[in-house]
C-alpha cells in the first residue's frame, strides 16, 4: 500500500478505516467488530476513533479489534476540544488508551477547535509525546486561517496532519486549505470520503466504476487519493462494503475519467467556509 510520509519521517498508509457511528448500539457492537477485524484481514492498517465516538466506546471495539496486530497499525485518535486543556488532554489520552488496550498512540489530534487555547492544546501534546504516549500529534476541522494561527503557537510547526472532510460532493479545501497544508507537510486526512453514501449513487461515478470493473466506493476512495499527501478512511460495518473499499488503492483514474468527475462535481471557483457536515 502506497504511504504518505509526515514530517516527522513516519509512513502512513494512504487508506484506512473509520469508526464513527460505532459502538452507538450494543446492538451493532458485534457486526462493528467484526467489520474492524474484516479491515484489518484485507490488509487495512490505519484506523480512526475518537474519545466523542460512541463516548469511548468506538474505542474499546478498537482494542478488542486489534489484539495482536497492534505494532503493525497506525493508530489515531481524537480530544474532545472541552477536554483540550493542559491537563484535560493529558487525562483524555490516558483514558483513550485504555480503552484502546494500548500504551500509546499514533497519531492524536484535536477533533476541531473549542474554547481552550491552541497554545494550551499543543503544550499538552507535547508532554504526551515527550512522555511517549503519542508518537504525532494533529488537528481536525481546522481552517486555513486556524492552521496559520496554530504555526504561530510554541511548537505549532510540529502539527503532522488536519483531518477535514473531503469527497467529490464538497471539494472546498481545493481552493485554499489543501495547498497550504500540502506546501507545510501537514498530512490531509479526508473524511467522510464517501460522502456518507448518497454520493456513491451519482451515475457519473458508475459509469467510470464500470469502465474500472469496480465498485463506484472505490472511485470515489481513488479520486480522494489522487492528491499528494491526502489519506482517507472511509468507515464501513456492511462487510461487501468493507471489501469493495479496499480495492480503491488498485484503481488509477485517468485524464478521461478525472474531466467527466470534474464536469460532474466541479472544483470551487472561489473561498468558502471549511465543510463539517
Ligand atoms: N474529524 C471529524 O470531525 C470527522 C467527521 C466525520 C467522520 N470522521 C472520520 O471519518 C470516517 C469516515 O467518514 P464517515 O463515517 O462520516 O463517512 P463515509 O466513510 O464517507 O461513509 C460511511 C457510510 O457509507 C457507507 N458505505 C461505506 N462503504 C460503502 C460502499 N462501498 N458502498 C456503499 N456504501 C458504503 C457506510 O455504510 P455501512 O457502515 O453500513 O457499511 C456508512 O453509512 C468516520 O468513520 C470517522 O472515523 C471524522
Amino acid at each position: 500500500m502506497r504511504s504518505v510520509t509526515l514530517k516527522s519521517g513516519e509512513n502512513v498508509p494512504v487508506l484506512g478505516l473509520g469508526t464513527w457511528r460505532m459502538g452507538e448500539r450494543a446492538s451493532e457492537r458485534a457486526a462493528e467488530l467484526k467489520a474492524v477485524k474484516l479491515g484489518l484481514e484485507l490488509g487495512l492498517r490505519l484506523i480512526d476513533t475518537a474519545e466523542m465516538y460512541g463516548e469511548g466506546k468506538a474505542e474499546e471495539i478498537v482494542g478488542d479489534a486489534m489484539g495482536s496486530l497492534r505494532d503493525e497499525i497506525y493508530l489515531v485518535s481524537k480530544v474532545y476540544p472541552h477536554n483540550a486543556s493542559r491537563k484535560g488532554a493529558i487525562a483524555a489520552c490516558e483514558r483513550s488508551l485504555r480503552r484502546l488496550k494500548t500504551d500509546r498512540l499514533d497519531l492524536y489530534l484535536l477533533h476541531w477547535r473549542g474554547s481552550h487555547p491552541l497554545a494550551e492544546t499543543v503544550e499538552a501534546f507535547e508532554t504526551l509525546r515527550k512522555d511517549g504516549k503519542i508518537r504525532n500529534w494533529g488537528v481536525s476541522n481546522l481552517d486555513a486561517g486556524d492552521m496559520n494561527e496554530l504555526a504561530r503557537v510554541p511548537n505549532g510547526g510540529n502539527c503532522q496532519s488536519n483531518q477535514v472532510l473531503y469527497h467529490l460532493g464538497s471539494r472546498g479545501i481545493e481552493w485554499q486549505l489543501l495547498p497550504q497544508c500540502q506546501k507545510a507537510r501537514i498530512m490531509v486526512m479526508a473524511y467522510s470520503p464517501l460522502g456518507q453514501g448518497p454520493l456513491l449513487r451519482k451515475p457519473p461515478l458508475k459509469k467510470i466504476a464500470d469502465k474500472h470493473g469496480c465498485d463506484p466506493a472505490a472511485v470515489a476512495l481513488a479520486w480522494v487519493l489522487r492528491q499528494p499527501g491526502v489519506i482517507t478512511i472511509p468507515k464501513a460495518t456492511n462487510p461487501d462494503h468493507m471489501r469493495a473499499n479496499v480495492t480503491a488503492t488498485d484503481v488509477t483514474l485517468d485524464k478521461d475519467d478525472l474531466a467527466a468527475l470534474d464536469a460532474a462535481f466541479p472544483p470551487p471557483k472561489r473561498a468558502t467556509s471549511l465543510d463539517m457536515t
